[in-house]
Parts: structure tokens; sequence; C-alpha cells
């Protein structure tokens, strides 16, 4: 089945309101009419400063994280129906940045992402292996370990509304891009956990995005793999043209 493309950038912790605006006003000319779904995840503080250029504008706003309570004192988090008020419909969770620098667990994740689906939010769950666990031999294993305990309160009838993005943390920032049949084997392994889950209905119709290090000289060999369904991009995402090719490879 074909599944539209679908490509996000995440912004990491990066952009004053200002440089959010330019950034998204280089952005959506160059992508605007191309044949993928697109989403921009600036830092909090830009959020709507962006949705406010984004207007009428096809690209979708993400927000990078979230907490799983909808309110009270949890001093310095921002709850899923914030991001709803701040004019987000999707929500990056579980990036591996939170799972090891913000010490989430697989259990907080789950949590966040059956808080986000209930206030409406579509989460972008987000797996992927260590190097010394791919080393291991244990890619597999914690992939499906992770995509489970994420999903676990999404239930099969809130499943489509899932996005996946496979990031290898080896691959993440470091300029060392996992293979297209390395990513492929995963990619499928994954789709092959969603139809025990869900059944085939459902895991051919959920996005399945790599990231880590993709860029314009290497989409179109990634896109091209049948379970690779679009990227989450950090650092080509910060450059426009570099955002825009990379969305036109996954249009093409
Ligand atoms: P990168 O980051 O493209 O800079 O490797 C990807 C991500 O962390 O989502």
């Amino acid at each position: 089945m074909a599944r539209r493309k679908f490509v996000c950038g995440n912004w990491k912790m990066n952009m004053t309101i200002d440089e959010a605006k330019a950034l998204v006003e280089g952005i959506k000319p160059k992508v605007a009419g191309l044949e993928a779904d697109v989403a921009v995840a600036p830092p909090f503080t830009a959020l709507h400063a962006v949705a406010e250029v984004l207007g009428g504008s096809s690209i979708r706003l993400a927000a990078q994280n979230c907490h799983f309570e909808t309110k009270g004192a949890f001093t310095g988090e921002v709850a899923p129906t914030m991001l709803r008020d701040a004019c987000c419909s999707l929500v990056i969770l579980g990036h591996s940045e939170r799972r090891t620098l913000f010490k989430e667990t697989d259990e907080t994740v789950g949590k966040k992402v059956g808080a986000a689906l209930d206030a409406g939010l579509q989460p972008i769950l987000c797996v992927g292996e260590t190097l010394e666990e791919r080393d291991g031999g244990q890619t597999l294993a914690v992939v499906s370990r992770q995509l489970k305990a994420g999903l676990a309160a999404a239930g099969a009838d809130r499943a489509l509304r899932m996005v996946i993005a496979y990031e290898p943390v080896w691959a993440i920032g470091t300029g060392r891009t996992a293979t297209p049949e390395q990513a492929q084997e995963v990619h499928a392994h994954l789709r092959r956990d969603l139809e025990a889950m869900y059944g085939s209905a459902i895991s051919d119709e959920l996005r399945i995005q790599y990231g880590g290090s993709m860029k314009p000289s290497n989409a179109a060999e990634l896109l091209a793999m049948p379970d690779i369904d679009g990227g989450l991009i950090g650092g080509a995402s910060l450059k426009p043209d570099d955002f825009a090719a990379i969305v036109t490879a996954a249009a093409s």
C-alpha cells in the first residue's frame, strides 16, 4: 500500500523566536505543493509564533515533548492540552535524548503517549538502540520493547493516530547514518510487531519514519526502502534548503 511520506523537522533546543519565524518562512515556499506531509517541531517558546507564520499552510506544528498529566504542580512541565492551545497537532515522544539525558523510561513514554492521544495530539513515538545494544545483537529486541511499552496506552482504536520513528541512537547527530538496508531491516521488524498487535489493515497504514543524520545526500536512498515512510530530521532541518531537499526526495 502507498503510504504518503511524512517528514518532520526536530529543531531541538535551537532557535530564538525571531530565528524560528525566519526558518519557517524559508521552509514554507520551498515545500509548498510537494506530495508529502511536512511538520516542524520548534522549541516550546517559539511554538505560537511559528503557528502564526504557518497560518493556513499545510505544514503541521509539533512539540518535542510533553508531560503526562493535564495540569497541576509539575514545575517546568508542559501539558498536552497546552500544546493544543499553542496550535500543535503533533508531539515527539520518547526521543533518545529524552530517554538518555532526562531519564525517561519506557513506562513514562507510554504514559505520555496515552495522555497526548487523550488530548487529541498525534504522537511521534521514537524508538532506537544504542551502539552497545546494536553490537550486542539486541537491536530488534530493544526496539520491540520500546514500541510495545510506548503503545501500551494507545489501544487498537487509536493506533492509526500514531507515527513511529526509528532512530538508531548511534546515528543521531553523529553524521553516521544507518545504511538503507540496516534501517529497512528494523522498519520491517517494527511493522511486523505492529501487525501482530493490531492486524495488517492498521500496520500497513502506519508510518514509520527514519531519523539519524538524514540529509539531502542520503535521503533518497533511505526513503526508497519499502518500509521507510519519511524522516525525523535534526541538524538538516535547521537549513531551509536541506530540509526542503529531503521533503522533495520524500515526495518523488
Ligand atoms: P539528526 O537528529 O538528524 O541531527 O541526526 C535526528 C533526531 O534526533 O531526531
